[in-house]
């Protein structure tokens, strides 16, 4: 018999932001395979494509696919516009702009992009469809942050502290929105294989840095953590780096720690 899918308690519609690749994608799966219908946003009409044709042949579930640029200010007027009676039942925020180098290098368009994905938009898609979850009372959000957002992060700072800022959030809602059927999580990864990190060609940082893990690895352990914890590091690895650098060590420490190991990943 087929065991009874935890995720469908939260309704029939899951929605990714930023779905199209990795991580995101990697939750798509994840979602489909517990028979939830999707909505998938990203940027790139023809990856977004794939992804849908992927999980409707595999897991015969229905997919919609929205073009959207998440930087955009208008982000959650084009996703209401193309979902129209569709309710949002479950959402992962997963899109993220990470500029690295210098702080004193980034622009001021880097600086509006950044803070647009990864802050203004997220707010906005979380109040606006974990408002309509509270009221409906069920659904849940799952918020992707990383391990940068930890402490303050040399040569990411701006990234690590729009992370910091997603983690936070999804803390307080968790336990805003616990007793009225909505599950919320930030889901905390360290390093992963998506094609944005292969990508930025990272330098391995030392001998005792955690193993990569698989965006498929994330999703996973993020289903299973939902429900239970406001937050969750991803990856037994991350937990023990995690611990020794916020528990063990001095802050000044775990700062230099996190600022010399960027410097060494990206050669700067
Ligand atoms: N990879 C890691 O090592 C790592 C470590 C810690 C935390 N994280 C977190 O994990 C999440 C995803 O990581 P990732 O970037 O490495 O890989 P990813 O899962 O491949 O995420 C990128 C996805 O977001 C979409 N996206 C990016 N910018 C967008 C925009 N402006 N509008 C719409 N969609 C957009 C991309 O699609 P399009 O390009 O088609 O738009 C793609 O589908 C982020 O929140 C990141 O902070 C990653």
């Amino acid at each position: 018999m087929r065991r009874k899918s935890k995720v469908i308690q939260y309704g029939k519609t899951a929605m990714v932001a930023g779905a199209s690749e990795g991580i995101g994608a990697a939750f798509a799966f994840a979602l489909a395979k517990e028979g939830m219908d999707l909505i998938l946003i990203a940027r790139r009409q023809e990856k977004l494509s794939e992804v849908a044709e992927k999980i409707e042949n595999q897991f015969g579930v229905k997919t919609i696919c929205i073009q959207c640029d998440l930087a955009d200010a208008n982000a959650l007027e084009i996703i209401e516009n193309s979902i129209t009676e569709t309710e949002v039942d479950f959402m992962v925020y997963n899109a993220a702009v990470s500029p690295i180098g210098p702080f004193t290098n980034l622009t001021q368009e880097n600086l509006d992009l950044t803070t647009g994905v990864n802050i203004q938009t997220p707010l906005r898609l979380i109040h606006h469809f974990g408002g309509k979850m509270v009221a409906r009372g069920k659904g849940a959000v799952v918020v992707v942050s990383s391990l940068a957002g930890f402490q303050g992060s040399g040569f990411i700072s701006l990234y690590g502290a729009t992370k910091a800022f997603g983690r936070i959030l999804a803390e307080g809602l968790w336990y805003e929105w616990r007793d009225r059927g909505v599950d919320v999580i930030a889901c905390c990864a360290g390093a992963t294989a998506t094609p944005n990190y292969i990508n930025s060609n990272p330098a391995k940082s030392s001998l005792f840095a955690p193993r990569v893990q698989s965006p498929e690895e994330v999703a996973n352990e993020c289903l299973r953590k939902l429900g239970k914890v406001p937050s969750f590091i991803s990856g037994r690895g991350n937990r023990i780096a995690s611990f020794l650098m916020h528990r063990i060590l001095p802050r000044r420490f775990a700062v230099m720690i996190m600022g010399e190991n960027t410097r060494k990943i990206y050669q700067m």
